[in-house]
């Protein structure tokens, strides 16, 4: 069965109380629910994982490399300056797609750069929780073969 990892770093634990009119108010229990029901529509295994640390995001994403599993990342603040985390998806070859709940760019100037976008196949931002379901759609569309790559 193909697997998938969705990874969630800092902050994102408090889904639901941190700044709700930013985040909305629906939690990360909430939205773990609603990607395990897309995953199982589409007969793929969901690895869902947060943490606030940087060093168990750079290991995870290692574990997504040699396991050949597509990542869906919001590595949260760690987005912004994180060179660790840009080069374990280079150095294990992940297969990422970027997304963020908020739209970093209509946001402060420092959310505007990101260190993993260049290294990761695409990037979903500025839908709330949607962007995590838009980012599964685009790694195994619900009509296609979910095959998990688009043609380049
Ligand atoms: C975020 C945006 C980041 O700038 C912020 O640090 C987060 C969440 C988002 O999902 O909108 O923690 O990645």
């Amino acid at each position: 069965m193909p697997s998938v990892f969705v990874l969630n770093g800092p902050n994102l634990n408090l889904l639901g109380s941190r700044e709700p009119a930013t985040y909305g108010s629906e939690t990360l229990a909430d939205l773990e629910a609603r990607l395990q029901s897309a995953c199982d529509q589409r007969g793929i295994e969901l690895v869902f994982r947060q943490s606030n640390h940087e060093g168990e995001l750079v290991a995870w994403i290692h574990d997504a490399g040699a396991a050949g599993a597509p990542v869906i990342l919001n590595a949260g603040a760690y987005t912004h300056s994180s060179i660790a985390l840009r080069d374990a998806i280079s150095g294990a070859n992940a297969d990422v797609v970027e997304v963020h709940i908020s739209n970093v760019h209509a946001r402060e100037h420092f959310r505007h750069r990101s260190m993993i976008s260049a290294v990761a196949r695409g990037v979903i931002l500025g839908f709330g929780l949607r962007s995590y379901e838009l980012a599964l759609e685009a790694l195994f569309p619900s009509g296609g073969q979910g095959s998990g790559r688009f043609l380049p």
